[in-house]
């Protein structure tokens, strides 16, 4: 089991304003459910972990995110406010001990946390963390979430399938960037 990370973050290291993305880029939103939803093996799923926020920042008739196994960590809702399609866990470690299940091994081929701040946290020091796939926008915005600080064991590393250069959308430009965790 490995969990790769995703996230859009502008130069200030914000990522989110009053429950919502501070910017509006369809592309990067693209890039997001393709990699998300991309499996080798078509008869497996790909799963997102994310902190109750972020479920309830997606837009109410595009969650739970479509085609894809979604997990909301919460300490304090449960199952009756929420689809009965998601699952929900109580911690972190019960959400990966969860994938590392045999049954769930067949249906699931990647995991993916998808946010906010104190959950791509606790992904990044986790052990289990693998890559993380920034989309680095190149100005400042107004933000009341933020990305952590990205420790050095993380490394630049080429990725044939991530676009590269700098992309632009409504005058805001932005680069995919991957790190890869070093593992000792
Ligand atoms: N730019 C991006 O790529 C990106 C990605 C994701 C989100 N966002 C933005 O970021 C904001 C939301 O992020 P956020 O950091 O404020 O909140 P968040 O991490 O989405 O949610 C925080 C909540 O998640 C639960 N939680 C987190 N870690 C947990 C754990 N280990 N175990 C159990 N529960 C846990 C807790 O819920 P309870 O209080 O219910 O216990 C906590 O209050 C929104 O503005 C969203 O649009 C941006």
């Amino acid at each position: 089991m490995e969990l790769n990370i995703i996230a859009a973050v502008c130069k200030n290291g914000g990522i989110g304003l009053n429950g919502a993305l501070p910017w509006n880029l369809k592309n990067d939103l693209l890039h997001f459910r393709n990699l998300t939803m991309f499996t080798n093996d078509p008869l497996k799923k790909n799963a997102l972990i994310m902190g109750r926020k972020t479920y309830f920042a997606i837009p109410e008739n595009k969650r739970p995110l479509s085609a894809r196994i979604n997990v909301i960590l919460s300490r304090t809702i449960n199952q009756s406010k929420i689809s009965k399609d998601v699952i929900l866990c109580s911690t972190m470690e019960e959400a990966i001990n969860r994938f590392s299940q045999e049954d769930f091994k067949n249906l699931v081929e990647n995991v993916w946390v998808i946010g906010g701040s104190s959950v791509y946290r606790e992904a990044m020091d986790s052990p289990f963390c693998n890559r993380l796939y920034l989309t680095q926008i190149k100005a400042d915005f107004e933000c009341d979430a933020f990305f952590p600080p990205i420790s050095k064991k993380f490394k630049i590393v080429k990725d044939i399938n991530i676009k590269t250069g700098i992309q632009e959308e409504n005058g805001i430009e932005y680069e995919f960037v991957v790190f890869e965790k070093e593992r000792k």
